[in-house]
Formats: structure tokens, C-alpha cells, sequence
């Protein structure tokens, strides 16, 4: 008999425990063997839980209790995960995290700690929730020479974007209801200001590309600044406007990671992702593109992800090499912002198509120009951020603004 350990008791935590309680004989079974929850950390009291003598408020039974093979983190932040992690790894008890921060922050190290010990550091439920995304990149997508990942990979913004647009909600009603779901993050500026969705590219550059992407490396950009009207707008044009986190592969071998809203084609998958739903696009040489689509977020759906590695875990004897990655990136390895091109949708406070044309190019057919005399338009032109400066720097001298503008994902 293996068992288990659980490293906080909130919305993962207790979603972890309550499934495996539900499907104990399933998970048995396909674990090969019997597996006991033996411990749950957590600093709250739950007197009222049925578990409520397993809780303890120190990591040291768990570390010194040789039965406890596998360890469910799922605390969040950097500190003190990685401290307990670290520890249980050391000890050889392999661990499941869900904990992207910790992931992006300390992933190299850990991984290189698991395999010192000859155990296991896995995080499926680090990245898109309920989706299996890690696994899939490491094992079934293995054979593959990765050139872009792109997903929304963060449901609270997702979902805040989705009610603006589908039900006029504001943007505050519209956290308030996110975090009463369970979808956020417990400072949910961390959704809203895009480091959420920084993290899980982080994670999946460094697995895809091989290196460690450090957050601090990534271009990141969140959605407080995002008007209902450039959501209305952009529609009426044919786009849907996403956080989009995104790692593409330059001709020149470097990487160029980024989180921001983007304009998404309507005929692109990634436009039609609804409510607290992710979906991640990779992009091979082998497979063209696959898109994993599913819950990125909430108590099962993200709980479902950290016990498959948990399962996983319990079956496997010795570390798995393909999980990892080896180094720290450098900069040679990440591509500065300035390199980003993209077209642009923009909105003007003028309908004077030959100057809009004059600084930003041709500004193709879908242009509209709304009632209170601002203009919307998508350019035909890929820019970079400083060529979308000088543009707006030349309507300027002429007395027209640039009120918004979002780089255009085609694809
Ligand atoms: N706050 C995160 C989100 C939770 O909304 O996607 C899942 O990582």
C-alpha cells in the first residue's frame, strides 16, 4: 500500500480529496495498488470534514513517514511550496504540484532535485486545468520540432471577457462572480494583470523549447485596460479580443514569449473559447497544429489533472527523463518585445481614411466608423510596437488620437 499526502486544503486541495474519496476503487485500480490518504498540511483547522484527523500543520510526520510515496501540492505561491516540495522530493517521495507559480519560478531546479532522488515532480494541473497538455507535449507530441504554442490559458480572464461581451456585465460583477466560482486566484490581480497566463507559457516554453523561461523574460500584458466598446467593436469586425499567452520560434532560433489581448480571427479556434474553458494550440513539425480544449480552472477539473499524476506516480519506480528540461534561458535563447510583429486593429477618433492610411498603411476593407465619429480598422501591414508609436505620433500632429490598439492573432 502507497499513500498520500496533501499540501493544502483549499479549492484544489479539498477538490483533490473529495475525488479521490468519490473514485478510490477506480483510482486503485488503475494505480496497480492500494493507496491510503495519509496526511493533509494545512495551517486552517476543518473540524467539521470527515478527514479532520489527518490534518496536521507541520510538513515533518510527512517527511518522516516512509509509507507516504507521493505528495499533492497544492498550496500556491512560491513560499513555502517550494521549501515543502523540495523537502519531499529530497526525502524521494515524488510530488504532484498545481502550483504554476512555483513551476515557472523554481521548475528547473526541482525537476533537478527529483531526478538527484530518483523521483518524480509532475504538474499537469499547472497548466490549462482539466486539459492534459504537459503530458501530451513530453510523450505523445515528443517526435515533434515545436514552432509556436498558443493558447488562453487563464479562465478568469477568459470568463470576465465572455460576460462583457455576451452579457453587458462590468468588468468588476464579472471578477466578483470568477472568484465566487473558484476560478481565480486568490489575489486576483495575478488573472487580471496577465502573470497567471505568464506562468503556464513559462512552463510550457521551457518543456517545449528546452530551456527554463523565467516570468521576468516574458512580455505581459493583462486586461484591465480592455474597453466593452474595442470588445464590441472588434466583434462587429469579425475578431474576438482574448488574453492570448503565446511562445513562437523565430527564424533566427531564438524564442519570443508573450501574454497580451489579442484580436482573434473569427475562423480561428481559439476565438470561439468561451467562459472559464482554456485551449492551447501547438504547432509541430510533424502534426501541423492539435488544439487541446477543456475546464481550465475550478476545484475538479484542476484536481482531476494533479491525481493522473498522482497515479502515474504511484506506478512508476524511478524518475521518467522526458519531463524536463535542462538549462536556464538565456539571452540568447529569448528574443526581445521589439521583434513582435503583428497587424493591428485600431481605434481612432477620426473617419479620415487617406490620413489613417498615410500613417499606419493600407488600412484593408474592414473598416467602420461608428457613430460618435471614431474609426475602427485592421491594417494590412505587420507592425511592431514601435512602428504602431510612430503611427499614432504622425495622426497626433494632425489632432487625431489613437484610443486603443490589439495585435491581430491569424492563425
Ligand atoms: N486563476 C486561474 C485561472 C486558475 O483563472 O485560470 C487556474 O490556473
Amino acid at each position: 500500500m502507497d499513500k498520500f499526502a496533501v499540501l493544502g486544503c483549499g479549492v484544489v486541495g479539498s477538490g483533490v480529496v473529495e475525488l479521490f474519496l468519490k473514485n478510490k476503487a477506480l483510482i486503485e485500480k488503475r494505480c496497480g495498488k492500494a493507496l491510503e490518504m495519509g496526511y493533509i498540511l494545512d495551517l486552517r483547522d476543518f473540524p467539521d470534514r470527515p478527514y479532520a484527523d489527518l490534518l496536521v500543520k507541520s510538513i515533518d510526520p510527512i517527511l518522516a513517514d516512509p509509507e507516504v510515496t507521493v505528495v499533492a501540492e497544492c498550496m500556491g505561491g512560491v513560499e513555502p511550496a517550494f521549501t515543502f516540495v523540495k523537502q519531499c522530493l529530497e526525502a524521494g517521495k515524488s510530488v504532484a504540484t498545481s502550483n504554476k507559480e512555483l513551476v515557472a519560478a523554481k521548475g528547473d531546479i526541482l525537476l533537478a532535485t527529483a531526478k538527484a532522488h530518483d523521483c518524480n515532480f509532475f504538474f499537469e494541473a499547472s497548466v490549462g486545468g482539466a486539459i492534459p497538455i504537459i503530458r501530451p507535449l513530453h510523450k505523445c507530441l515528443a517526435a515533434n520540432d515545436f514552432s509556436a504554442i498558443a493558447g488562453i490559458l487563464n479562465g478568469t480572464t477568459n470568463f470576465i471577457l465572455n460576460k462583457m461581451i455576451k452579457e453587458n456585465m462590468d468588468f468588476s460583477t464579472a471578477l466578483a462572480l470568477a472568484q465566487e466560482k473558484g476560478y481565480a486566484e486568490k489575489d486576483p490581480t495575478a488573472d487580471v494583470e496577465g502573470h497567471d497566463a505568464c506562468r503556464k507559457i513559462c512552463i510550457l516554453s521551457s518543456l517545449a523549447f528546452g530551456k527554463h523561461v523565467y516570468p521576468e523574460s516574458v512580455h505581459t500584458q493583462g486586461i484591465r485596460e480592455v474597453e466593452l466598446k474595442d470588445v464590441e467593436l472588434c466583434a462587429g469586425l469579425g475578431y474576438a479580443i482574448k488574453l492570448i499567452a503565446r511562445v513562437q520560434r523565430l527564424e533566427n532560433g531564438k524564442i519570443l514569449p508573450t501574454v497580451m489581448p489579442m484580436a482573434v480571427e473569427e475562423d480561428n479556434l481559439l476565438s470561439q473559447v468561451n467562459g472559464v474553458y482554456n485551449a492551447v494550440m501547438v504547432r509541430g513539425d510533424g502534426i501541423s497544429k492539435v488544439m487541446f480544449y477543456g475546464r481550465g480552472a475550478g476545484k475538479l477539473p484542476t484536481a482531476s489533472a494533479v491525481l493522473g499524476d498522482m497515479i502515474e506516480e504511484v506506478q512508476l519506480s524511478h524518475t521518467i527523463p522526458s519531463q524536463t528540461w535542462v538549462n536556464a534561458g538565456t539571452d540568447d535563447f529569448i528574443e526581445d518585445f521589439s521583434a513582435f510583429t503583428a497587424k493591428r486593429y485600431v481605434r481612432t477618433t477620426s473617419a479620415d481614411v487617406p490620413a489613417l492610411t498615410a500613417a499606419f498603411g493600407e488600412i484593408g476593407e474592414r473598416t467602420v466608423s461608428t457613430e460618435d465619429g471614431e474609426t475602427v480598422f485592421v491594417t494590412e501591414n505587420a507592425m511592431n510596437a514601435a512602428a504602431v508609436d510612430a503611427a499614432a505620433a504622425k495622426l497626433a500632429a494632425q489632432g487625431i488620437q489613437v484610443l486603443a490598439q490589439y495585435p491581430v492573432l491569424v492563425s
